[in-house]
């Protein structure tokens, strides 16, 4: 156990322990014809909890997410989640058609949904372009138009599908600092999928590797967000191995995340 360095890796054998989990999967499998995506995976994530989620191309990530989100077919398994989610994916998919506050509002029961969707996006710092179309954003006004999209409807559980992959680095970072800020503020748990080990270092309170339809890796992160440099290049090293690979660095500045 590393746990006095700021991270340490759960025994994947244990069983997890949150008394009241908000998501709770038990032997969770999921095929496509003679393709056995998951395969009899068990999760749990704690309220508030931030999980970050790695994988090589063609795990099963978006497979796993889609399932939490409720947009899958679960039928005769043991899947628990809230009521409440909302997801985030790595096109804004916004209405090109509808302002961007209409974009946030849609759905949302009541009469004030302008003011609740001016709230929102004001907290992502788009407070001045309620009107504007969606065309007329850049990529990363976007990304934020649909954060805010997903918080109006305060869910516990948040689901992030690579959100950040197409943005550049200094973009992707403020998108860091900003979904740090939201979290704190609004409390969901979290799930993020993401390629990029730094993010998931720099983000989250548990990073889990998923392979051959299993977490195969598991790290707790317990050092504060803006105290994980000293050990980042080691949990890096030994989270890559899980994936197999060489990462492909995607230039993410790391580790500047503000303080807790
Ligand atoms: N509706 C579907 N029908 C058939 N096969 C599917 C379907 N959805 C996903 N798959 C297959 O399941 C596997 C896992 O897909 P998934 O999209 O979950 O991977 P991923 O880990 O999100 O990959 P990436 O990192 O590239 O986004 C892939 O082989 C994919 O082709
Ligand atoms: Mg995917």
């Amino acid at each position: 156990m590393n746990a006095h360095l700021g991270f340490s890796t759960v025994d994947l054998a244990a069983h997890q322990s949150h008394p009241e989990p908000v998501v709770r999967l038990r032997d969770f499998t999921r095929r496509f014809g003679a393709n056995t995506i998951i395969d009899g995976l068990d999760l749990d994530i704690a309220p508030g909890e931030f999980i970050a989620l790695l994988g090589r191309s063609g795990s099963g990530k978006t497979t796993l997410l889609r399932t939490l989100a409720g947009l899958d077919e679960v039928r005769g398994q043991d899947v628990e989640v809230p009521d409440s989610r909302a997801v985030v994916f790595q096109d804004a998919r916004l209405l090109p058609w509808k302002p961007v506050w209409k974009n946030v509002s849609l759905g949302l029961k009541g009469n004030n949904g302008r003011d609740r969707a001016e709230a929102a996006l004001k907290e992502v710092g788009l407070g001045h372009r309620l009107d504007a179309w969606p065309l007329t954003l850049s990529g990363g006004e976007a990304q934020r138009v649909a954060l805010a999209r997903a918080l109006v409807r305060e869910p516990k559980l948040l689901l992030l599908d690579e959100p950040f992959a197409a943005l550049d680095a200094l973009t992707r970072y403020r998108m860091h600092d900003l979904v740090l800020s939201l979290w704190r503020a609004h409390k969901p748990a979290v799930l993020i999928v993401t390629h990029d080990v730094e993010e998931a270092i720099a983000l989250a309170d548990r990073v889990l590797v998923l392979d051959k339809g299993r977490i195969v890796a598991e790290e707790r992160i317990t050092a504060p967000r803006g105290e994980r440099a000293s050990f980042a290049g080691r949990l890096r090293e030994k989270l890559l191995s899980h994936l197999g690979g060489d990462d492909h660095g995607e230039g993410v500045v790391p580790f500047a995340i503000a303080a807790e």
